[in-house]
Order: structure tokens, then sequence, then C-alpha cells
């Protein structure tokens, strides 16, 4: 049974992956505006993950026996200045991201709740992962200056990115 401070905590997270989905799919159609289809693909497959994300936290709150209770999602931004700045963005929400699963394990932790400690393990590992990926594609963006026959072709190789589950 999750405590109902857990419980809470796991329903807002739920909301900030969903809102995370959003803020991405925000972020693929102004990169299709802008003529990026390489990176509105690798934003679009991102908005894929954190559906993932979310949907997999709403299906251990029903395994635990829990409520899940859907909030709004807020509205994202629609528009950047260029590629850089999207991803710039993008950066921090991730670190935003990783202080909201930091403060969840911690709650976790405080709560006894070993289950969820080693549920939200997954969560701290993807969070590594998402912010040395984001890292590495916004200091090639800054290497060619998000502009030129650089980013054409970092928007070729952004353009094979697809999402597929992760085996559990
Ligand atoms: Fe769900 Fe991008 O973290």
């Amino acid at each position: 049974m999750l405590s109902k401070k857990v419980e809470n905590a796991l329903n807002e997270q739920i909301n900030a992956e969903f809102f995370s989905a959003y803020l991405y799919l925000s972020m693929s159609a102004y990169l299709n505006d802008i003529s990026l289809t390489g990176f509105a693909n690798w934003m679009r497959a991102q908005y894929e993950e954190e559906k993932f994300h979310a949907m997999k936290m709403y299906d251990y709150v029903l395994e635990r026996g829990g409520k899940v209770k859907l909030e709004a999602i807020a509205a994202p931004k629609h528009d950047w200045n260029d590629i850089i700045d999207v991803f710039e963005d993008v950066l921090k929400h991730e670190q935003h991201v990783t202080r909201l699963i930091n403060d969840l394990m911690s709650l976790s932790i405080d709560e006894k709740d070993h289950a969820t400690v080693n549920f939200l393990q997954w969560f701290v590992d993807e969070q590594v992962e998402e912010e040395a990926t984001v890292s590495d594609i916004l200091a090639q963006l800054k290497l060619v200056e998000g502009k030129g026959s650089g980013l054409f072709m970092l928007d070729r190789e952004a353009a094979q990115r697809k999402f597929s589950e992760p085996a559990e």
C-alpha cells in the first residue's frame, strides 16, 4: 500500500511527465515550422518517450493499489529563437525533472517505501542518460553555431531517431 504522501507525489510526477511530453510536442511543431524536420522527428520521439515515462508511473500507482488522479496539463511555450534556444530549454527542463525525481526518491526513503525506491531507481538512471544525450546535442549545435551545412548534417542524423519502449 502506498502512503498518501507518496501517492500524491507520484501523481504530481505523472502530471510532470505528461507536461514534458506536451512541451516536446510543442517544440516538435516549432522545429517543423522552421524546416528542421529531422529535429522535429527527434523531438516527437522525445514526446513518445515522456508519455512512456508517465504511463510507467501510472501503471505503478495502480499496481500498488493507489489512486491515479490526472490533473490539467499546463500549456507549454510555442516559440523559441532558434534550435540552440530549443535545446537549451530541453536541458534546463531535464535538469528540473532530475530534481523532481530526486525529491520523490528522498520522500520514498523517508517513508521507508522500499518498493517505490526500487521503482524510482530506473528514473534516476534514465535522467543521467537524458541529461547526457541532450548536453551532447547542445554542444554539437554550438560547434556548428546552429547553422549551415553542419546543422543540415545534424538534422539528418536526428531524423534517424525512433522511440521504442525499453525492455523491462
Ligand atoms: Fe521523463 Fe525526460 O524525463
